[in-house]
């Protein structure tokens, strides 16, 4: 590395700053070679051309379904098979970091790229993206996390500045990226456009010196997003490497020099960043692989994702499955113009795209077809055609969604309806069949005034280029669905927790629903919603029972196991979801939160006690200020197993005795001190070296009750004026046994 450093002039080193549209510089250095990025969560997007205008002009590769959908499977096993796939195809396009996956929270479903995320809760999140950049970097394909961090809306994303409470940003936005981060460890991390709290992500000195390179310990190269890079040498100083892109070669190497020359950087620090650019060049020159796969075989696991992924909303009076004697007819332009990936730089070109119409008539010849609608138009023909075509199926199969401009990248929606024509379609197709099965396609959710026109409803969300053979299959009752929300469906926007705050003014957004995002605002506020964070129907029935909660002080860890059992008559997959509600749940905290999950297949009648384990880092809460550390709260826990957020099954409380609460501060009372078990004993034996402290403590329990309020009152910071021999050093070390967790 230093052979490589020394031979490097100040241009070549700058040179080496800049990402050039997908590529690094090549330097004739050897062993520095030039390393090769690409987009895509759900696909690799390799440009045909170098660089292309059209940014869509891409190779054909496969379309996998957006990690909105994939993110539905709640299955950690598949989505490191896709980190896998994806892995294997980018090897296979000489592409050496893939840039995914896209980990940002659904602050609100208005979100322009929520198609890109996973979902409104952190851990869901964390898991899945862990198991992906494991499944990606197996295969020898780098990772790169983005968009560090908060970048939770599209509108003015360039410049706004998000004004966010540290406890929040820490538990919840920051949350989503640390497994991933320190357990995934990607090759790269891609910095958010946006600012947060006054700082442009790219050279963050909290979100990326203190708290990515310094808590986290994260060690690979920091990248920004396309033109985010504002002041590159306070980014170098706070641990950025590149930036994407970038200016090359005498521009760059000529704000280089001028900021070495003008003392505003170091050569050290200059060498400081490039080095990890060249560690990245060599891991990426040693991963490099020739390979090829099986396209057949990818595009089939494009089906198998999409199949666990797509979730059942509503099945009334059991209308699916189909039975293949069922005369159904299909009504809607997505049966043969499918929606199936989200826009902007995740759009790719795919391999083999399916149409469900295509596929259907392959075996049901004479299936009958009307369009209903153009896009989000619609017309008189066309709507007299889909009555007409309605009145003769037994069933009807509706094709409803949001055309692929409604949501993208770049951009925020302002409404979560679906086109009217839609919503007109569905009015007058009900009218003339009312067993209308409604298949819905969408990256994010949306208001169904029209709920009750449908019999049945099934959420496709952006199922990749095999989502038709996949919906298929779950319409005939082949596959049985097992996907469940990862995100909230509201009534409607204005019941969003932060319809107020969204997407803020020209300048900031204001984060004022701090914790109470998603469920953790809908269930702690009692609001009904449309369909609840985790559900999902499945062709069979599921029964818990014999919910048991244990602690492992020693592994610091909760042991859970609940029995599940399949009640119906047909094989399915359930996700067992583990709430848990904290102590003070009149705190101003989510009452719930998603600890842990677990998706399960289970025959007919078949029964399993499911075993889990929530670590205790998972219970912590921040607490921001000087201590600014994790702690687990001593108090009453009560643990849910659920089938969703709104439907849970099994509780059971148990006492933790092994954290702090609350914290003890230099300004906390010794009257609160002394309530907590095991205070009092600390106090009297470190106090025995202060008489006049100790003289205070002991009013606490005196008989008289005037008495006991004066020691009561008295603090840390009090006493120190009482007593000349209490040191700050004695109250710092008095403060470091109060707060120590039990051995
Ligand atoms: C875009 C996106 C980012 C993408 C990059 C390269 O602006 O924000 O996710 O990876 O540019 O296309």
């Amino acid at each position: 590395m230093a052979s490589i450093l020394d031979q490097l002039t100040i241009e070549e080193k700058a040179s080496l700053l800049s990402q050039i549209v997908w590529e690094t510089t090549e330097l004739p250095c050897e062993d520095l070679e030039k390393f090769l990025l690409a987009d895509g969560p759900a696909g690799i997007r390799r440009l045909k051309e170098y660089f292309d205008e059209d940014i869509y002009n891409t190779l054909p590769t496969t379309c996998y379904p957006s990690p909105s959908t994939y993110a539905s499977s709640w299955n950690r096993e598949l989505i490191h098979e896709l980190g896998r796939h994806l892995g294997i195809e980018a090897k296979s396009m000489d592409v050496d970091v893939l840039l995914g996956p896209g980990v940002n929270l659904k602050r609100s479903p208005l979100g322009g790229r929520n198609f890109e995320y996973y979902s409104e809760d952190p851990y869901v999140t964390s898991e899945l993206a862990t198991e992906y950049i494991k499944g990606l970097q197996e295969e020898g394909t780098g990772a790169c996390i983005k968009h560090f961090a908060v970048n939770n809306q599209e509108t003015r994303r360039m410049t706004i500045d998000v004004r966010i409470g540290e406890e929040p940003l820490r538990e919840l936005y920051l949350r989503a990226f640390q497994k991933p981060v320190t357990e995934g460890k990607p090759w790269m991390v891609m910095t958010a456009y946006n600012r947060v709290n006054g700082e442009y992500c790219g050279e963050s000195r909290k979100l990326v010196g203190e708290i990515l390179r310094g808590e986290w310990g994260y060690e690979g190269t920091v990248v920004t997003d396309c033109f985010a890079a504002h002041d590159l040498k306070k980014g170098i100083q706070n641990g950025l490497n590149l930036q994407m892109p970038g200016e090359t070669g005498e521009r760059l190497a000529q704000r280089i020099r001028e900021y070495l020359e003008a003392g505003e950087l170091t050569e050290e620090e200059l060498d400081r960043a490039v080095r990890k650019n060249i560690l990245l060049s060599e891991r990426a020159r040693q991963a490099r692989k020739k390979v090829s796969y099986d396209r057949e075989a990818h595009h089939a696991f494009a089906r198998r994702t999409a199949l666990e992924s797509m979730v059942l909303l509503k099945n009334r009076s059991g209308l699916l499955p189909l039975q293949e004697s069922d005369s159904v007819c299909v009504i809607g332009e997505m049966a043969e113009k499918p929606r199936f990936q989200g826009g902007g730089s995740s759009h790719v070109n795919p391999w083999k795209l399916e149409t469900f119409l295509d596929l259907l008539r392959r075996q049901k010849p004479e299936v009958p077809y009307a369009a209903g609608y153009q896009e989000d138009q619609t017309t008189e023909e066309l709507l007299l055609e889909a009555r007409q075509t309605a009145a003769k199926a037994d069933k009807v199969l509706l094709f409803l969604g949001l055309p692929e401009i409604y949501e993208s990248e770049g951009y925020d929606r302002t409404d979560l309806r679906i086109p009217e024509a839609h919503e007109e379609l569905l009015e007058q197709v009900s009218q003339v069949n009312p067993r209308v099965i409604v298949i819905l396609f969408n990256g994010a959710p949306v208001e169904m005034p029209w709920i009750d026109r449908a019999d049945a409803l099934l959420e496709a969300y952006l199922p990749g280029e095999a989502g038709a053979s996949a919906l298929l299959e779950l319409l005939y009752g082949r596959e049985n669905p097992s996907g469940r929300l990862a995100e909230t469906f509201p009534i409607k926007l204005s019941d969003t927790p932060c319809y107020l705050n969204f997407p803020g003014d020209p300048n900031a957004v204001r984060y004022s629903e701090g914790f109470l995002t998603g469920y953790r605002y809908y269930d702690t506020a009692r609001k009904e919603v449309r369909f609840p964070f985790g559900f999902g129907l499945s062709y069979t029935e599921f029964a818990y029972s014999g919910l048991e909660v244990s602690q492992n002080p020693q592994k610091r860890l909760l042991e859970i196991s609940v029995q599940v059992k399949n009640t119906g008559t047909l094989a399915g997959k359930e996700v067992v979801q583990i709430y848990v509600e904290g102590p003070d749940p009149k705190g101003g905290r989510p009452v719930r939160e998603l600890k842990q999950f677990a998706k399960i297949s289970l025959e007919p009648g078949e029964e399993k006690r499911v075993q889990m384990r929530i670590s205790e880092e998972d219970l912590k809460i921040y607490r921001p200020g000087n201590s600014g550390r994790w702690v687990l709260r001593n108090g009453c826990y009560r643990i849910y197993a659920g089938k969703s957020i709104a439907e849970l099954c099994a509780c059971a409380e148990i006492e933790i005795t092994s954290g702090i609460w609350p914290e003890i501060t230099e300004n906390t009372c010794l009257g609160d001190m002394i309530r907590i078990p095991g205070k009092w004993e600390i106090l009297q034996e470190e106090l025995a070296a202060h008489p006049r402290s100790l003289e205070f403590l002991t009013l606490c329990r005196n008989d008289n009750p005037l008495k006991i309020s004066m020691g009561g009152l008295m603090s840390f910071q009090n006493l120190k004026r009482t007593d000349p021999s209490l040191k700050d050093d004695d109250i710092a070390k008095l403060l470091e046994k109060l707060n120590a967790e039990p051995a």
